[in-house]
């Protein structure tokens, strides 16, 4: 039995489905006739990335990275370290880079500079939680599903400790 004891309901499955597939239409829109890379970001955005690229109207490609900063801490550490690196080719291609959440954007500025400096033809972002205006993020996250305020969620892929990932709906932890 999961032990939601814990947890406040934030976003519900149902909001969530609504706003994905909102993105997953602008995007798609964005992207006509073109065959965009999807780069998830593990752990956190396995979830929002499969729902996402199944509803797509668009022939993608994809592909993971894997940075750690957290550890098990819900502080981040400021030092971010690539974990597993992309495996493909990333010159002269549309890229959409997938984050569950942009908190301090430590993560995303890492991510934006590696993948800025192998020359694709476009790059954008889509995240799905954003939850306060990071400093000195210098491009724009195109796509994003929720702001919400400063608090520390879990579920539809976020964690706790590696916990919650496989909730359906997000929480607060209280
Ligand atoms: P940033 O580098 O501070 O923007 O942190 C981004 C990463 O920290 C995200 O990709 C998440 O993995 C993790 N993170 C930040 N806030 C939360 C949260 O509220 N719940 C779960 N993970 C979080
Ligand atoms: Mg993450």
């Amino acid at each position: 039995m999961l032990n939601k004891g814990k947890l406040r309901l934030y976003i519900d499955k149902r909001t969530i489905d609504r706003r994905v597939a909102e993105l997953a239409e602008r995007i798609t829109r964005d992207y006509k006739g073109k065959v965009p890379i999807f780069i998830g970001v593990l752990n956190g955005a396995f979830i929002f990335l499969s729902d996402l690229i199944r509803k797509l109207g668009l022939d993608t490609e994809i592909d993971f990275l894997k940075l750690s900063s957290y550890g098990d801490s819900k502080i981040s550490s400021g030092d971010v370290r690539l974990l597993k690196d992309l495996n493909c080719e990333l010159a002269n291609r549309d890229i959409i880079v997938v984050e569950d959440i942009i908190d301090s954007g430590l993560s995303i500025k890492f991510i934006h500079d590696l993948i800025a400096n192998h020359k694709p033809s476009s790059l954008e972002f889509a995240a799905l939680l954003y939850k306060r205006r990071p400093k000195n993020l210098d491009f724009k996250i195109k796509y994003v599903g929720f702001r919400i305020t400063n608090k520390f969620v879990v579920g539809y892929g976020l964690d706790c400790a590696q916990k919650y990932r496989n909730l359906k709906s997000i929480y607060v932890v209280t």
